[in-house]
């Protein structure tokens, strides 16, 4: 009698005290009052600190390693360049709440949207090439590109392109976005396409980071204040040298006022394709020009915030 009393009044979203003597019954009411607990939540995300334990599956270290390309659940590799979408879901689960917008400024073969669509949240993606657009518009359907991925062919360092995304988000009903994520060209690295405006075809390198600092400082000024961007991306090795696209991009992101919250090293061995029919020949160059073979890439964790002044 006393069970079906309790659940009574869960029902009706109330706890009542029952005069209830005996010790199974005050604990009975403990239990209930724990399921009614309300969750800890940041403004960022839907993780609940009161049961921190549960979320083992979010990474909090700086070495992420994944036994295997996700291929289920929207994903493939049709892209060369495309990035593994367990790095979308873990920016995702970690830096935005269900129904937030993440805005994603390199956009390929969509990666981002599919997982923003899988976890409940929502995109807008900015790509250059026409056809990547068409062919990754076919992955949704046409109320899911309105309403939950919406995708616009443009120069991500552009004017246009922030005036049409700001129309977007509005049409969403959000002036900002937030989450930012960039997962540009490794400089020429692959070269995507011969547009003036492609990052992967810049004449130098320095071109490259200017660029680069374009399409971030659109980013910055559609981010929500307070919220994540996140940058993906690998090094180089060019005329017998080590080029640190990286670190390079990294200051360019904080000479915008981002602030570094976290520098992560992603293995990258058995995600690539190419490499792997390659090795041997790579050894041997590495073997002869003292150089090492790249297994890693970075993902770079950012915060639009104001810093808190440092003691000296
Ligand atoms: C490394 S790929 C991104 C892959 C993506 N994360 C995915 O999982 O498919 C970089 C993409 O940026 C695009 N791109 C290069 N310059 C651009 C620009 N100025 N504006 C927008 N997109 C650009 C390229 O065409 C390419 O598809």
């Amino acid at each position: 009698m006393a069970y079906l009393f309790i659940l009574l009044s869960l029902q009706l979203g109330k706890i009542l005290i029952m005069p209830i003597s005996s010790k199974s019954a005050k604990k009975q009411k403990t239990a209930k009052l724990e399921v009614v607990k309300a969750p800890k939540t940041k403004p960022y995300n839907d993780i609940d600190l009161n049961n921190w334990k549960l979320y083992e599956n979010i990474k909090t270290g700086t070495w992420w390693e994944f036994s295997a390309r996700e291929k289920k659940n929207g994903h493939s590799y049709d892209y060369h360049g495309n990035y593994i979408p367990q790095i979308a879901t873990q920016l995702l689960e970690r830096y935005t709440k269900k129904g937030d917008i993440v805005l994603d400024l390199f956009f390929g073969s969509g990666t981002t949207g599919i997982e923003a669509k899988n976890l409940e949240r929502r995109c807008i993606g900015v790509e250059l090439k026409q056809e990547m657009v068409d062919y990754v518009s076919e992955k949704f359907t046409p109320k899911e590109l309105v309403v939950d991925v919406n995708i616009i062919q443009g120069d991500s360092a552009s004017a246009e392109t922030k005036e049409k995304i700001k129309a977007r988000l509005d049409i969403m009903g959000k002036k900002e976005a937030q989450l930012l994520i960039l997962h540009p060209p490794y400089d020429d690295i692959i070269k995507f396409s011969d547009k003036k405006e492609d990052l992967s075809n810049c004449a130098t390198t320095e071109e490259f980071y200017d660029l680069f600092k374009k399409v971030a400082k659109n980013g910055y000024d559609l981010l929500e204040q307070n919220r994540f961007a996140a940058l993906i991306i690998g090094d180089k090795y060019a005329n017998s040298r080590y080029i640190s696209l990286g670190f390079e991009c990294q200051r360019r992101m904080e000479e915008l006022g981002f602030v570094t919250k976290a520098v992560i090293v992603k293995n990258i061995t058995g995600n690539e394709k190419a490499k792997g029919k390659t090795a041997n020949l790579w050894r041997y160059r590495a073997l002869s020009g003292g150089f090492n073979i790249f297994e890693h890439e970075y993902i770079m964790i950012f915060q639009k915030t104001k810093l808190k002044k440092v003691k000296k």
